[in-house]
C-alpha cells in the first residue's frame, strides 16, 4: 500500500548509517505491528555523497529534500574528507539542507533517564529528572553570516572572519517558537546571548523581551549571557525550562547539556521550518546531536539511541503521532531500565552491548508495549 507519509533517509558517513539501521527495524516493525508505513527514499549526503558525486549535497538529493514530509539524517564527516576545500567538505551537504529548507528552529531536549543518573559526568542529585528544551537558531548567525572568508594582508600575513548577524524578524521567529514551547512546559523561557560585547547580541535581547511583553505575557523570561549559561548548565541544570539561543552558543551549549545526560550518543532533535498557512505542513528534518564518529565507526559500538529518539521526535512533531513516539520513547526508557548499555553509557566494568544488540531490545520492549 502507498504510504502517504514520505521521508528521506541520509544516513551519512561514519556511525550514521549503523544507527540508522536500527531506526528501519523500528519503522519495519511499526508496519508489521501497528499497521503504519513510510515511503521511505535513500539518499546521499556529506562524504558518502562526494565519494560518489563529488559533492557533499547533489541537487537532486536537495530537491527530494524540499519534497518529502520529513527528512531523517544520520552524521556526517571524517578524517577521509578533512583536507577537501572548505565548501567541498561533508558539513556543507547538512549546512545547505538546513538553509534551504529555512529549518530555522532547532529543537534539542537534554532529557536524563532516570536509569542514566549515574552515567553523566555531574552527581546524580544535580541531574535525576533533568528534562530541559534548547531551542538553537540554525539558519542565522556567524554559521552563514557574510562577510566570511581568509584574505591575504598587504603585510603577506592571512586573516580569517566571519560575521555574526541577526536580523529582527529572524529573532522573533525564533523567539515565537521558544515562548509556545515553554507554554506547553513550564512555562519558563530563558534567552542566552552576549549582550554584553555584541550588538548583535543587544538587538536579540530587545527583541525576546519585546515579543515576550506583547504576545506571551504569562510567560516568565529571562536573560543570560551564553558563558554564564554554559556555567550555570553544569552548576545547577534544573533551573532551566526552555533555553533560546543563537547558532553558535546553541552549537556549544547543546553539546554541554548533551553530557548532563550521559551521553553524546543520547540527544536527538528535530529542525523545523516555519509552517504553510495553507497547508500547514512544515519542513522538517531529524537528526542525532552527536556527530559521525570516525573512531568507532563500522564496529558496532555506536549508540543507537540519539538516532531512534530523533525518530520518535519525526512521528511527535512531523506526523503528530504522540502515542507512537511516546511508545518509541518508553521502550527506551525501560532497555535503560533494564541496565543495558553501549560503551559510550556503560558503567565501569560492565559489558557493553552492540548498536544491533540495542536495537533488538528496543524491538522487544515494543512488542511488550504493544502487547
Ligand atoms: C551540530 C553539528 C554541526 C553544527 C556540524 C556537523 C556542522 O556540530 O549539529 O551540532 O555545527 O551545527
Ligand atoms: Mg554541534
Amino acid at each position: 500500500m502507498a504510504s502517504n507519509k514520505k521521508l528521506l533517509v541520509l544516513p551519512g558517513d561514519g556511525i550514521g548509517p549503523e544507527v540508522m539501521n536500527e531506526v528501519r527495524r523500528i519503522v519495519d516493525w511499526m508496519d508489521k505491528r501497528r499497521h503504519v508505513s513510510f515511503d521511505m527514499q535513500d539518499g546521499l549526503c556529506g562524504g558518502a555523497a562526494i565519494d560518489a558525486h563529488g559533492t557533499p549535497l547533489t541537487d537532486e538529493t536537495m530537491a527530494d529534500a524540499l519534497a518529502v514530509d520529513a527528512v531523517l539524517f544520520g552524521s556526517v564527516g571524517g578524517p577521509k574528507w578533512d583536507d577537501l576545500p572548505f565548501a567541498m567538505k561533508p558539513e556543507r551537504g547538512l549546512l545547505r539542507l538546513r538553509k534551504e529548507m529555512d529549518l530555522f528552529a532547532n529543537l534539542r531536549p537534554a532529557i536524563v533517564f532516570d536509569a542514566l543518573a549515574d552515567a553523566s559526568a555531574l552527581k546524580p542529585e544535580l541531574v535525576a529528572g533533568l528534562d530541559i528544551m534548547i531551542l538553537r537558531e540554525l539558519t542565522g548567525g556567524i554559521y552563514f553570516g557574510e562577510p566570511r572568508g581568509i584574505e591575504t594582508l598587504p603585510s603577506g600575513e592571512r586573516r580569517g572572519f566571519n560575521t555574526q548577524s541577526y536580523t529582527e524578524s529572524e529573532i522573533a521567529r525564533v523567539a515565537r517558537v521558544g515562548f509556545e514551547l515553554a507554554g506547553k512546559r513550564q512555562g519558563r523561557l530563558t534567552s542566552v546571548e552576549k549582550a554584553n560585547v555584541m550588538e548583535s547580541g543587544v538587538l536579540w535581547r530587545e527583541v525576546v523581551q519585546q515579543i515576550g511583553d506583547t504576545e506571551f505575557p504569562n510567560i516568565k523570561l529571562n536573560h543570560m549571557y551564553a558563558d554564564n549559561c554554559a556555567m550555570q548548565l553544569v552548576r545547577a541544570p534544573k533551573q532551566f525550562d526552555v533555553i533560546v539561543t543563537d547558532n553558535l552558543f546553541g552549537d556549544i551549549l547543546s553539546d554541554c547539556a548533551a553530557m548532563l545526560t550521559g551521553s553524546l550518543g543520547m540527544l536527538p532533535s528535530a529542525s523545523l521550518g516555519a509552517e504553510d498557512p495553507t497547508t500547514g505542513r512544515r519542513m522538517a528534518l531529524y537528526e542525532p546531536v552527536h556527530g559521525s564518529a570516525p573512531d568507532i565507526a563500522g564496529q558496532g559500538k555506536a549508540n543507537p539511541l540519539a538516532e531512534v529518539l530523533s525518530f520518535a521526535m519525526l512521528l511527535r512533531y512531523s506526523f503528530d503521532m504522540g502515542e507512537d513516539a511516546d511508545m518509541v520513547e518508553k521502550a527506551v526508557a525501560n532497555v535503560l531500565a533494564s541496565g543495558k548499555r553501549t560503551g559510550d553509557i556503560a558503567a565501569p566494568g560492565q559489558q557493553p552491548i552492540s548498536t544491533s544488540e540495542m536495537g533488538a531490545a528496543i524491538l522487544s520492549e515494543l512488542d511488550k508495549l504493544a502487547a
